[in-house]
């Protein structure tokens, strides 16, 4: 086995390091790649076919890096490029490798927070308008009723490091407001892009005390950690030295700084121009 085989982890910006850093918490051992593409974030926007090419590119660049898994630790990727990932595309370029998501684990367990049946949903406008959630939260809790609203101004005050300032409130308290407006039975809150709980702090402040706020790291994290001990042939394949490399389509300079708030610890990126 080579040296260095890590496991991907994949996001269009900062948001899958919300992911990844569960992932280390929870699975140490193991070398991790992650690639955020910030030169092209937000993704939510972007079409169908915009959010397939780039996740796909992304992934054959993960797989030349020499992973045999790639987590893509972003709801829309995973709404919008998975399953042709998936399907069409992991056959023709090496069906050893393996892709998962994240919206798959989440619809898993998300039946656990509930007690109405009535969840909301806060994701990007890719995530909200491919219905994916929805359509998944059917297959394993058919009694649960499913509310969304996209709040597609959160990705950029986050990749703009606008997280934490007073005009972030605004948008914040409106997209919580239109989602709580759809009913009053709604129990639990699902941060359904990895990019929102870096606004957890805001959030808290406009979502009523008794409501759950699910934020999906540690449930990522807990489904790879599964996933491997299900699936011995891919994780005899992954390296395990302890190692994270980082790498961004943008500036490593804004990248280091922010990323080193989001991840917990001083990160030093590579840029890879795609
Ligand atoms: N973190 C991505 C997600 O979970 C962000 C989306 C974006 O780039 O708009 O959906």
């Amino acid at each position: 086995m080579k040296e260095y085989q890590p496991i991907g982890v994949f996001d269009s910006g900062y948001g899958g390091l919300t992911v990844l850093k569960e992932i280390v918490a929870k699975l140490p051992e193991y070398d991790y790649l992650y690639l955020g593409d910030n030169a092209r974030a937000p993704y939510g926007p972007r079409s169908f076919e915009t959010v397939y090419q780039y996740t796909l590119e992304c992934v054959e660049w993960f797989f030349k890096q020499g992973c045999s898994l790639v987590v893509l630790a972003c709801n829309t990727a995973s709404a919008k490029a998975l399953r042709t990932i998936q399907q069409n595309d992991l056959p023709k370029l090496d069906g050893s490798k393996r892709v998962l998501g994240v919206i798959r684990p989440t619809t898993e367990i998300i039946g656990n927070f509930t007690k109405t049946n009535e969840i909301g949903i806060l994701g990007t406008n890719g995530t909200v308008q491919s219905n994916s959630y929805p359509i998944e939260i059917a297959k394993f809790y058919p009694d649960i009723k499913v509310h969304q609203e996209a709040a597609p101004t959160w990705v950029p005050l986050v990749e703009n490091n606008e997280y934490d300032t007073p005009g972030a409130d605004y948008f914040v308290e409106k997209h919580i407001r239109n989602l709580l407006a759809q009913s009053q039975n709604i129990d639990t809150i699902l941060l359904a892009c990895t990019h929102y709980p870096l606004l957890i702090d805001k959030i808290k402040k406009y979502v009523p005390e008794k409501l759950s706020i699910v934020s999906q790291g540690k449930i990522v994290a807990d489904s790879l950690s599964d996933y491997l001990e299900r699936h011995s042939e891919i994780e005899s394949k992954c390296s395990k030295g302890g190692k994270i490399s980082f790498y961004t389509t943008d500036s490593t300079q804004d990248f280091d700084n922010h990323a080193a708030v989001f991840f917990g610890k001083p990160v030093k990126s590579t840029h890879l121009h795609l």
